[in-house]
């Protein structure tokens, strides 16, 4: 196929050459920002004199046909084009004739290529964003169910003190919420218009690149043409926030994988998101969280090879910058789709209240609580401390719990114990005391629950 670029050359190029030259197996999906942009651009021009409303009125007819053509499935993207822009130009050509040969005016594929990736880009993050909420919204309504639900809480996985599923839960919509507003204050920094940087260097033509911008609802415009073509700062962020969302949902993922097992039975994952073995018939394995926590890796991996393609770049456009795309959009189909399952899937999730309680009841995770007790009467704390560690001590020798030990047990070990010991140590107690701001008491976790909802509906 003769090249858009052919002149000096020939345009002639090796096999291997071009098919490796080529973006457009995976840049085809920029069609609709490519023609979009492509409009205002003919728009422009038109407004500034450059090309005739004649001339414009030929340009995005002819544009918004092939858009429309493309979307019905009557026009398909030819992959032998090189790149997304060449064929939509190519298109054009072919179907209005020479005046397609203006469009390009004043343009370059860099700067061109940078505007679409900008469009993709806030369209993503806009996307991811609202699933984002989503999953925070799932997570409240569960922690709403599950606020007075007591389990135990873990430090190095080992029992630790009681709090509630609902406390628990509303950690991870916090998570999110903070995610959320990563995606948006990328998506607002990259929201300046590239187009018109041209190559590199700019135009001689007496372009509008602000009236360009505003068509195409931009904020504003870059100020420094080699950095409009050679910057991906956004892809970055994009990328790094989408890894932190990964993140976040790995170690989800990795809790749902440990409740559901036969040993924690805290959570039953509804049938429809597990999966069976084909040998033993007892197993529901939980794939969907596995798959996320897998899939975490390679969206690390696509935030890593985008930093290396940058790091040694001189300025401005290098080819190596057609790397972008594929770590860019696999990011995003990653995410979107671990999103997409974990919405409904959270929905769905039923907690085993009994499971958890017995388990908070079982490990000395009020043993705190009874230290604190002593230290409310006068014992300095690590005192208290130190009495406490021997009672649980001896409680594990006898095998008993610490609501087990009668007072007058209790009272050989120390004479401030008296009989309201152990209403100071029942688990309900220990969760609805820690009252301070923050903590775990179901009036608390409700307060969350208010702020994170309020916050939801602003966003
Ligand atoms: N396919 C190219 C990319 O994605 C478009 C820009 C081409 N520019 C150029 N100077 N060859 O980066």
């Amino acid at each position: 196929m003769s090249k858009l670029w052919a002149g000096r050359a020939d345009g002639a190029i090796n096999e291997a050459a071009e098919a490796f030259n080529a973006s457009i197996t995976f840049d085809k999906r920029l069609y609709r920002e490519d023609i979009i942009g492509s409009v205002s651009h003919a728009a422009m021009l038109a407004k500034q004199g450059i090309i005739s409303l004649e001339e414009e009125k030929l340009l995005i007819s002819g544009l918004s046909a092939i858009l429309a053509d493309i979307e019905s499935g009557d026009l398909v993207i030819d992959e032998k084009a090189e790149d997304i822009h060449t064929f939509v130009e190519e298109t054009l050509v072919a179907r209005i004739g020479a005046v397609g040969k203006k469009l390009h005016t004043a343009r370059s594929r860099n700067d061109q290529v940078a505007l679409d990736m900008k469009m993709y880009a806030r369209n993503a993050a806009d996307d991811l964003k609202k699933q984002v909420l989503s999953l925070a919204a799932a997570l409240t309504d569960k922690a709403e169910t599950y606020k007075a639900t007591v389990m135990s809480g873990y430090t190095h996985l080992q029992r630790a003190q009681p709090i509630t599923f609902g406390q628990h839960l509303m950690a991870y919509v916090f998570m999110l919420l903070r995610d959320a507003d990563r995606l948006a204050d990328a998506r607002k920094r990259l929201n300046v218009s590239p187009i018109g940087a041209a190559a590199l260097a700019g135009t001689t033509y007496d372009t509008d690149r602000a009236y360009e911008a505003l068509l195409l609802s931009f904020d504003g415009v870059t100020e420094n043409s080699l950095d409009s073509v050679s910057d991906r700062d956004y892809v970055v962020e994009l990328l790094s926030a989408i890894s932190l969302l990964m993140v976040h949902l790995s170690r989800l993922s990795e809790e749902l994988v440990l409740w559901s097992s036969f040993e924690f039975k805290y959570v039953e994952i509804s049938d429809d998101f597990t999966t069976g073995s084909s040998i033993m018939p007892q197993k529901k394995n939980p794939d969907m969280a596995e798959l996320a926590r897998g899939k975490t890796g390679r969206v690390f991996g696509d935030l890593m090879a985008m930093l290396t393609v940058l790091k040694g770049l001189p300025l401005a456009y290098n080819k190596d910058m057609q790397e972008d795309k594929e770590c860019f959009f696999d990011a995003v189909d990653t995410a979107k789709a671990c999103l997409g399952v974990f919405i409904p899937m959270i929905k769905s999730l039923k907690a085993n209240e009994e499971n958890m309680l017995a388990a908070a009841k079982g490990g000395y995770i009020n043993a705190t609580d009874l230290a604190d007790y002593l230290a409310k009467k006068g014992l300095p704390f690590r005192e208290a401390y130190k009495i406490v560690g021997e009672i649980v001590r001896d409680a594990l020798h006898g095998k008993k719990t610490l609501e087990e030990i009668a007072l007058e047990d209790y009272k050989k070990y120390s004479p401030l114990f008296k009989e309201d010991l152990y209403e100071a140590i029942s688990v309900l107690n220990c969760v609805n005391k820690r009252t301070s701001y923050g903590g775990t008491a179901v009036s608390s976790v409700e307060r969350q629950i208010a702020l994170a909802r309020e916050k939801m509906q602003t966003e």
